[in-house]
């Protein structure tokens, strides 16, 4: 089965094929990133008006690879995301919908997160339960997932979510303006060893549930900026450090509690290697499958779309498809 997967939940205009959920046929990805790096930050009005610049060329090109009349249904992200840029991409898959005379599937964005490891590994390979850590620029969840379709939800962020947290606390190091985190993370690998080691808190750490906090954090970090004694690297070393200690300890906690054979990893923070490889050697401590997805399908693209939507298929009547900014991730 081919589905073209759409994804415009925030400043990405993505398109792509997948076939049955796994074999990328086309892959399709624009960004206004340099347009939110002037404001340092989306602004949601400037993401709404170059998604729709946009769709229409990215489109184009995916249906210069992959005939249009091979398609068998249309995936589109409903939510969570921008009102404005989500209502481009549903539009989009609706007009596509009348014109091929194919079905709408819509599409959480955070299960399409999840599905990156499903393009990235033999899906067979990949059994449940599974303890799921979704860690996005605006999400920090954590879930179990008994099948496909089938997910509990086990906590989440409180406040800030960790890439958020990585973002701000790039901004107060002067790192970056705007999605900092993956340079943050250069800026700690510089580090050769954590001088801080300790200095900053560990939030919810030790408490008995799956919930995080990051705000705490990086308000923590940014009074280690203000005494002016330590280097850029040396605060982002140990800032990463933590976060990348309460992400693995609560993933590993829940991940020995429900017995889960295989811990997945998904969203743009699953991108970061002190995070891939911590959670590797625990994972290995405890004898269950880690599967990380490719580095090139953890941030927001159109064929985690397209897969989640083959695996957990429901085909949407047009009156029911709106978008859905506040989407969650919900048992
Ligand atoms: N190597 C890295 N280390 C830490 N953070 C990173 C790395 N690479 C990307 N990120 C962070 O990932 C986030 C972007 O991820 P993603 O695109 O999934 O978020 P989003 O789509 O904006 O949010 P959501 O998926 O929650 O709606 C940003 O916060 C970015 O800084
Ligand atoms: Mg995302």
């Amino acid at each position: 089965m081919r589905i073209l997967g759409i994804e415009t939940s925030c400043d990405e205009t993505a398109a792509s094929v997948v076939e049955d959920g796994t074999k990328e046929i086309a892959f399709v990805l624009a960004s206004s990133k340099e347009f939110h790096e002037k404001t340092g930050g989306v602004v949601p009005e400037i993401a709404a008006r170059k998604q729709l610049d946009f769709i229409v060329p990215v489109l184009d090109e995916v249906f210069a690879q992959v005939p249009k009349n091979s398609i068998d249904a249309i995936a589109v992200t409903q939510g969570p995301g921008l009102i404005g840029s989500l209502i481009v991409g549903i539009e989009a898959a609706k007009a596509l919908s009348l014109g091929l005379s194919k079905p709408v599937i819509p599409v959480n964005h955070l299960v399409a997160h999840i599905y990156a490891n499903f393009l990235s590994h033999a899906a067979e390979e990949i059994t449940f339960p599974a303890v799921v850590l979704v860690v996005s620029g605006g999400h920090t969840d954590l879930v179990l997932m008994l099948d496909h379709g089938r997910m509990r939800h086990l906590g989440s962020t409180l406040d800030d979510a960790a890439g958020e947290a990585f973002d701000k606390t790039a901004r107060i190091l002067g790192i970056a303006d705007y999605l900092g985190g993956a340079k943050l993370s250069r800026a700690a690998a510089e580090c050769k060893e954590n001088i801080l080691s300790g200095t900053l808190p560990r939030p919810m750490i030790g408490r008995d549930n799956y919930d995080f906090s990051f705000s705490g954090l990086k308000t923590a970090a940014k009074r280690l900026v203000e005494k002016g004694e330590y280097s850029v690297e040396a605060i982002a070393c140990e800032f990463e450090t933590a976060a990348v200690d309460v992400l693995v300890s609560k993933t590993i906690r829940a991940a020995s509690n429900y017995n889960s054979e295989s811990i997945l990893l998904g969203g743009g923070v699953a991108a970061n290697t002190p995070l891939r490889k911590r959670m590797e050697i625990e994972a290995q401590n405890l004898g269950i499958d880690l599967f990380l997805p490719d580095i090139r399908l953890c941030g927001d693209n159109a064929s985690t779309v397209a897969s989640a939507a083959f695996f957990n298929n429901s085909p949407t009547e047009f009156a029911n498809l709106n978008p859905d900014p506040s989407l969650t991730i919900t048992d």
